[in-house]
């Protein structure tokens, strides 16, 4: 998991991270083995420290509905999963069945697959679908270019006490590089400067992983 690392650690203060974390289970030590023979694209998967992160939140928060925008191999879903409480479900948003088909395996090896209903579809059109429902946890972890559109579809589903978590919002240092004009880092520029102003929410930036924004209702 070298490359899952926060672009802010050397590897030894990783390595001291990850020490004082709560250690990965079995299930979540053959998801990571799984995913690292996809090659190159396991460095979408979210790392083992963040995970642990979005378990922890969804466990204070214990929502009754879920919301993940990106699910991959299963990383952040099986953590969100893990910690809902009794009766909650988890909606998992992605247009990979061979990737999720990884998700599914791992869900079933922690016996967790029930309280998960995932839809492959793009992920705005199966928002779009939750039509009044109420969202206490979301993470937005896809397309770069449609967090924005995913964001203002989770909002205004937030509950009063919900949390909504946005992976990727530093980009590696890349947001501040004025020389950076790819669509993908101008969509999270937009996206970050969007949220900071909206009077709906309140935001902190977290400078964990490649950045976490946390958004609340105001
Ligand atoms: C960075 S990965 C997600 C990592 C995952 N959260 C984890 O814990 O490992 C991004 C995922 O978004 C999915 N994706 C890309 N475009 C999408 C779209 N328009 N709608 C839904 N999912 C999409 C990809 O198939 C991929 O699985």
């Amino acid at each position: 998991m070298a490359d899952h690392r926060s672009f802010f650690l050397d590897d030894a203060l990783h390595d001291y991270v990850i020490a004082h974390t709560t250690p990965a289970d079995p299930v979540r030590r053959s998801l990571t083995e799984a995913t690292a023979a996809l090659g190159p694209w396991a460095r979408m998967q979210v790392a083992d420290d963040q995970a642990a992160l979005l378990s922890t939140l969804v466990q204070a928060i214990r929502p009754t509905l879920a919301v993940e925008v990106g699910t991959f191999t299963g990383s952040s879903s099986l953590a969100i999963a893990r910690a809902l409480p009794p009766g909650a479900r988890l909606l998992c948003c992605d247009v990979s069945d061979e990737w999720t088909a990884i998700a599914r395996t791992h869900w079933a090896m922690a016996g967790i697959d029930d309280r998960i209903d995932l839809v492959i579809a793009p992920a705005l059109q199966t928002l779009k679908g939750l039509g009044d429902a109420v969202v206490d946890f979301a993470f937005i972890d896809a397309d770069k270019t449609g967090y924005l559109a995913y964001y203002e579809e989770l909002v205004p589903r937030l509950s009063p006490h919900g949390l909504l978590a946005i992976d990727n919002v530093l980009w590696a240092g890349k947001v501040l590089d004025p020389t950076a004009h790819d669509d993908d880092t101008v969509a999270l520029r937009t996206l970050n400067d969007r949220i900071v102003a909206d009077d709906r929410v309140e935001v902190v930036m977290l400078s964990v992983g490649d950045g976490l924004t946390l958004v609340r209702r105001a």
